[in-house]
């Protein structure tokens, strides 16, 4: 498959892509009209419900790409959607709202709708990159053999594949909320993906030449995060030689992804609630506020809710964070996604850079798709990255799939290790090491890792730090 489709001038075929204007107001429609016909776009018009449908199911290259239909003609707009989508009509449509509000864009989508837009239009490049956009996307979902979300400016290795219709929506969420400045919580467990998402959205938002700064809340003590993300003054503490700018400042006009933003303090959570409600704050140690504009991404793996409800998170904070939520299921509820996976990150993992991508048999495919992914994607990356390792870039076979704690080398000999002298203690800290090493490697962070064994974070650094007084022997 070719690296995207060429919308610039029109349609696959080479004509332009046609779009149905379909609104009541006829001025609107003759500068509608224009705009569009200057970007090379072919358009058509309907004033009303009923000439919307005949037009939208007109045959051959008068039918249109792209419909962008009115929520108040005539008759209701809703009611020509749900007619456009009984009638099968594949083209995407985009409804007009005059006064853009919630509840009819919710209405919009659940009937049926692409996206939506708020009249008066702020710009027509606003307009016309809602039409590319969901053209693009409809034939995405449309074309059988296509099967990667294509970010045109992003390196082909780091692309988001999936063709599950979980991911499908998952993408199509993130064209819609994209172009928004909408704060966004993206969930799902450990390794589904979710810095990809936010890196897909801020790479198809308006703010991609403004940076997109990620930090993870759980990986440091809450003063230097604090000073991180908000910056201090010169002398707000011991060391604060000069002001120091946080990341709130430095992402202005573009974004900030908040990892594990369930880790945080509650200081630091009403010092956040405040950037959401004002986008302002005070660097540490300062008094003058800062304005900033900045985007909110949020990402967690935990249930956010449940911690409000146990009163370790705001729940006003919750309010304001959960605009739009984006929950990336787990690879095992996808498992269709992994033939795709693989190919891509047997593309991505060469055995040397000058190396073809290695092959793999159908035999060991079947063995990872009866694997459960606990460390979901993450962990199916490090698999066939082992793989490879192990193929030497050849062909890949079963025995070169193996599922890191579960395989057989992390289970303890007690036998020998009982004849070799060991003591119950010996084996159980050996036990504990392999433990720990395992949940650090099906986890992002120490936290997560200490989190999934249920320990705090003290007790896993201290476990691995346990000196052996002798070696157990491992299968
Ligand atoms: N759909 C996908 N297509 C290609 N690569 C993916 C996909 N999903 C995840 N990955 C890969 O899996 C790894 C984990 O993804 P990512 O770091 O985004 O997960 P996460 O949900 O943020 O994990 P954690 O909760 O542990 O922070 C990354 O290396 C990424 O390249
Ligand atoms: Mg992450």
């Amino acid at each position: 498959m070719g690296s995207g489709f060429s919308v610039e001038a029109g349609g696959l075929d080479g004509n332009a892509l046609h779009v149905l204007i379909a609104d009541d107001d006829c001025d609107l429609r003759a500068s509608l009209r224009d705009s569009l016909e200057d970007t090379g776009f072919t358009v058509t018009e309907a004033s009303s419900g009923a000439e919307t449908i005949a037009r939208a199911t007109a045959s051959g290259p008068r039918r249109p790409d792209v419909i962008l239909l009115d929520y108040r003609m005539d008759v209701d707009g809703l009611s020509v959607l749900r007619q456009l989508k009984d009638k099968g009509i594949e083209a995407p449509v985009i409804m007009m709202t005059g006064v853009a509000n919630g509840e009819m864009a919710t209405q919009a989508i659940q009937g049926g709708a692409a996206n939506y837009l708020g009249k008066p239009f702020d710009d027509v490049e606003t307009v016309v990159s809602a039409i590319r956009h969901e053209f693009e996307y409809a034939q995405l979902k449309r074309g059988e053999s296509v099967v990667e979300f294509l970010t045109k400016s992003v390196d082909r290795s780091e692309r988001i594949v999936g063709v599950s219709p979980q991911m499908i929506e998952v993408f199509k969420l993130v064209g819609l909320v994209a172009r928004t400045t909408t704060t966004i919580v993206i969930t799902g467990e450990t390794g589904v993906g979710k810095e990809m998402i936010a890196e897909e959205i801020h790479a198809r938002s308006d703010r991609r030449s403004n940076p997109l700064i990620k930090i993870n809340c759980a990986a440091q003590p809450e003063s230097l995060l604090e000073s991180l993300l908000f910056g201090h003054e010169k002398g707000a503490f011991t060391g604060a030689l000069s002001q120091h700018k946080g990341y709130f400042e430095v992402a202005h006009r573009g974004a900030i992804l908040l990892d594990e933003i369930g880790e945080m303090s509650p200081h630091l959570q009403a010092k956040l609630l405040r950037v959401l409600q004002d986008q302002q704050f005070e660097r540490v140690g300062g008094t003058e506020p800062v304005k900033v504009d900045v985007r909110v991404m949020a990402a967690t793996n935990r249930n956010l809710r449940q911690a409000v409800d146990e009163g370790r998170f705001r729940e006003d904070l919750y309010y304001r964070l959960y605009v739009v939520e984006i929950y990336i299921p787990p690879l095992r509820e996808r498992m269709g996604d992994i033939p795709l996976l693989v190919s891509h990150f047997l593309e991505k993992h060469r055995y040397s850079p000058r190396s073809p991508a290695a092959r793999i048999t159908k035999e060991a495919v079947d063995k990872l798709m009866t694997h459960d992914w606990p460390g979901n994607v993450r962990e199916l990356e490090n698999v066939i990255q082992r793989a490879v390792a192990l193929s030497q870039g050849e062909i890949i076979t079963e025995e070169h799939i193996s599922f890191g704690a579960r395989s057989s080398h992390a289970v303890i000999d007690v036998d020998s290790a009982l004849r070799e002298g060991s003591t119950l203690e010996e084996l159980m800290n050996s036990l504990r090491r392999e433990a720990i090493a395992a949940a650090l490697r099906l986890s992002s962070t120490p936290a997560r890792a200490a989190e999934r064994l249920g320990i705090t974070l003290d007790e896993l650094e201290a476990a691995r730090a346990t000196r052996l007084t002798r070696a157990v022997k491992v299968r």
